[in-house]
């Protein structure tokens, strides 16, 4: 079954995007079928992928939405409907790694979409008529809890918050959760927090450790037990445009991703296991 996992938090630079493209890599490394999603018209995840901004590409996001409020400008009843068919070929990137870019216009669909009914489903609606190509479909999300965000969390069945240790590091995340309970009741009962990830820990720096610690303290039943390494391979690999997996496949940057994909697998099986149970008790 496909999963959908919105990479998301509302700070910038915490490694959201990072985060997006070496957990694709590292679940591509262990046989899964995946796809990335850019929805920050930033356009970070797009350029690392190694797309500009001249190139000609169809399934950019933007002309996901497009196709969508055309339909709605064609339709007698607006919001009925809404069948988005996956006309655009996806870029194919490495290795079965394929990956939808985001280009700078999609800023301005905040403002378009705003009005207009059933908005924060567009995603989704466009995600199940491809859902069935992919084990895992992750959403770069832009540093914002707007429209496009909510898109996201729509169509997820899960998150990762990635955060980077500082004093004002989980600042947010209160405001993050209230918005994951407006998501769970009113589109998306079912969105899962896969957990709190630290993306970026030196080790050396003693005051992260305390920060850690307090964070642990606070959300700990949330968090991730691996912790992304401050590692300057992970950067150097982001402006080559590669992957860590395929730029230093043996450091501790490659491992920790690894890892990451080894506890999202092990939520999996405990989920699993608790539906089971679940289904037996009304057997
Ligand atoms: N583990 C890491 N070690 C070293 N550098 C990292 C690591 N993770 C991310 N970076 C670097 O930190 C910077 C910010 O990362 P990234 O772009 O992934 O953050 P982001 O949350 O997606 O930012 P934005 O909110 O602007 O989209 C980038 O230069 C990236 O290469
Ligand atoms: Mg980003």
């Amino acid at each position: 079954m496909t999963r959908v996992i919105s990479l998301i938090n509302q700070k910038g630079g915490v490694g959201k995007s990072t985060c997006a493209i070496n957990i694709g890599a590292a679940l591509n490394e262990a046989g899964k079928r995946v796809l990335l999603i850019d929805n920050d018209p930033q356009s970070c995840l797009t350029r690392s992928m190694g797309t500009d901004e001249d190139d000609q590409v169809e399934a950019t996001l933007l002309n996901i939405f497009e196709c969508y409020l055309q339909e709605e400008r064609d339709c007698e009843k607006p919001g009925e409907r809404m069948q988005l068919e996956p006309t655009a070929p996806i870029i194919q990137y490495f290795r079965g790694m394929d990956y939808i870019p985001c280009e700078l216009g999609t800023a301005m669909l905040e403002v378009r979409l705003h009005a207009l009914p059933g908005k924060e489903g567009i995603l989704r609606r466009y995600i199940d008529t491809i859902k069935d190509r992919y084990d895992y479909i992750l959403i770069d999300c832009a540093p914002s809890l707007g429209i496009m965000s909510l898109n996201a969390l729509t169509a997820s069945d899960s998150m990762i918050i990635p955060i980077q240790p500082g004093k004002y590091s989980t600042d947010g995340l209160n405001q993050l959760m209230g918005i994951v309970r407006q998501v769970r009741c009113v589109a998306n009962p079912e969105l899962f927090i896969e957990g709190i990830l630290i993306s970026m820990i030196d080790g050396r720096v003693g005051c992260q450790k305390r920060i850690v610690e307090d964070v642990r303290e606070k959300w700990g039943k949330y968090m991730f037990n691996v912790m992304i390494p401050d590692n300057a391979k992970i950067n150097e690999a982001s402006a080559s445009c590669r992957t860590i997996i395929e730029h230093f496949p043996k450091g501790p940057g490659a491992q920790a991703y690894r890892e990451v994909v080894k506890e999202i697998f092990a939520h999996e099986k405990a989920r699993e296991k608790a539906k089971r149970e679940a289904m037996k008790r009304y057997e």
